[in-house]
């Protein structure tokens, strides 16, 4: 399963690359607000420091605005996946992008049904949001089994990008279920590192080492 992050803080990106744990970035229109920084700048710092697929999502929701603005995203650099939302528009504007070569991740995909359409318009990625499920006491994961289900049924080759994971449990799942890609923030990659006997464990190591004699 590739790991994305998501966020649009620099550092945390720059930290989550030095540690090899991260193929991709994705942001959102207000992760970028959150970094308080203009979206072509955050996207050339990010580009320079992760070599995969960058998430840019574009703001416009006809179909000739979602093409102008993903169009002039796509040109930045090669790595630029153009993010457009789960929409009618959308889903007209990600079937052009196919056929142009440009690559697209479906977002704010909260049924299979969306998820099938959006894979029969060509989307590369689809991101069903998963936490955001949760939020309203629906079982996000059952999305993923039942895309994956689904997918797997056609051999359809959208990639199915686990978003909005809030939690190590939404990583593990996601990663039993199949799921190609998550994406998740910075704070929840740092969880699945932790384990209390971890630090136990080394602690008493440590300690231990000092009673070595030399
Ligand atoms: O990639 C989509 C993700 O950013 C949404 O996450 O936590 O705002 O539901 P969240």
């Amino acid at each position: 399963m590739k790991i994305f992050i998501d966020t649009g803080e620099i550092n945390e990106i720059r930290e989550a690359n030095a540690l090899g744990l991260i193929d991709g970035v994705t942001t959102n229109p207000s992760l970028v607000a959150k970094s308080g920084k203009p979206f072509r700048a955050l996207l050339d710092e990010i580009l320079a420091i992760v070599d995969g697929p960058i998430s840019a999502e574009v703001i416009s929701t006809d179909c000739d605005g979602i093409l102008r603005e993903g169009r002039e995203l796509a040109k930045i650099h090669k790595n630029i996946v153009v993010k457009v939302p789960l929409i009618p528009e959308g889903l007209k504007a990600v079937k052009i992008f196919t056929a142009e070569g440009i690559a697209t991740n479906v977002t704010l995909c909260f049924s299979a049904s969306q998820a099938l359409l959006a894979a029969k318009a060509g989307a590369t990625y689809i991101s069903p949001f998963v936490g955001r499920l949760d939020d309203i006491s629906t079982e996000g994961m059952t999305l993923i089994e039942d895309i994956r289900c689904i997918y797997d049924n056609y051999g359809i080759e959208t990639q199915i990008l686990t978003a909005s994971a809030r939690s190590p449990m939404h990583f593990v799942q996601a990663a039993k279920i199949g799921s190609d890609v998550i994406t998740a923030p910075f704070g929840v990659l740092m969880q699945l590192l932790k384990h209390p006997l971890t630090d136990i464990g080394l602690q008493r190591f440590l300690d231990d080492a000092k009673k070595i004699k030399s």
